[in-house]
């Protein structure tokens, strides 16, 4: 198995066997990569398992697929009870939960609009993605001699698999090159984001974070952190970032799901600030992780608990 998966999959309204959830190499998004997709993250909380933000990640799928002209036969809030049903069929205690949208098998060629949509939902237990002495220490990372994905090229608002070969050259060449990760400026020449990540910089007490104008995609993670942001008392600015900015910023970091709060200690092997991580990206990470995990009050709705019924528009 190359995952520490879970065993049972939801396909179409029914939960399969992990096994039996397989594809013919004729189906259409082997050739043409239509797919989209999410990644949520299930927390382990003193009230039992809690996915995190379910209703923006199921909203962002829907909205991927109405991007791509695909019409999905479930509705957002039974997609959405799916996912609470896969954390309790599985009875796990934590997972990483992967909702695929894709165009199966039938007709061969570009024209995805003959072949049938295929929804599967899968579970896996996943760790800290960039490891967990990124969160504590912080990660080196370089500028991509890729470009992100231009405006009129591939929609970054859609989280598709298609944006993810351009990702995968991005982090590709960053390990190659010994970096954790690669950050890509956008068709401008502007900051856009991190192969898998949105990106946040802090420079005299500002925060400031790439539009989604520059090619991001609409992160749940980069949401929370600004309300986060906000409560602590330093509003995010969302600017147009130069790439020299990182290199005299106070303090850089990643969001994102699998990320969670990643702080970066050198860009380009140009120290950020004093290379360790700074004090607001710790305050905004322990005020994240304490929410995530239950220790703290969910004050903004952000958890639903999958040993309670789903409550009405979550
Ligand atoms: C390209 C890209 N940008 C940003 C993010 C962060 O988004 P989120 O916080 O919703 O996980 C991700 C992760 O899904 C991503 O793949």
């Amino acid at each position: 198995m190359p995952v520490n998966n879970y065993e049972k999959v939801w396909h179409n309204g029914k939960f399969i066997p992990w096994a039996e959830a397989t594809v013919h190499v004729a189906a259409h998004v082997i050739s043409y990569a239509s797919c989209l997709f999410e990644g949520i993250r299930c927390y382990e909380t003193p009230q039992g398992p809690a996915i995190f933000r379910l209703k923006e990640h199921t909203d962002r799928l829907v909205n991927s697929c109405k991007i791509y002209r695909m019409d999905l036969s479930f509705t957002r809030e039974q997609l959405a009870q799916a996912m609470v049903e896969l954390v309790r069929v599985n009875n796990v205690k934590h997972c990483y939960i992967r909702p695929v949208v894709f165009r199966g098998y039938g007709e061969v060629g570009v024209n995805p609009l003959k072949n049938p949509i295929e929804i599967y939902l899968l579970a896996w237990e996943w760790g800290k993605y960039l490891g967990d002495e990124a969160l504590r220490h912080g990660v080196d990372v370089c500028i991509s001699s890729w470009q992100r994905i231009a405006p009129n090229t591939l929609p970054a608002m859609a989280k598709a698999a298609a944006n993810y070969m351009n990702a995968q050259l991005i982090k590709m060449e960053a390990l190659t090159n010994g970096y954790v990760e690669g950050i890509s400026l956008d068709s401008a020449g502007h900051v856009s984001e991190g192969s898998g990540e949105n990106l946040f910089l802090i420079r005299d007490g500002k925060i400031i974070t790439p539009p989604l104008s520059a090619s991001v995609l609409p992160g749940i993670t980069r949401d929370s952190v600004m309300t986060l942001a906000q409560e602590i008392g330093y509003p995010v600015s969302e600017q147009e970032v130069s790439r020299e900015m990182l290199y005299i910023a106070d303090e850089v970091f990643f969001t994102g799901t699998a990320a969670e709060i990643t702080p970066i200690r050198s860009v380009d092997r140009i120290v950020v600030g004093k290379g360790q991580p700074g004090p607001i990206t710790r305050k905004l990470q322990e005020r994240f992780l304490s929410i995530v995990q239950g220790q703290a009050e969910d004050k903004y709705g952000w958890l639903t608990l999958c040993s309670q019924p789903v409550a009405a528009g979550r």
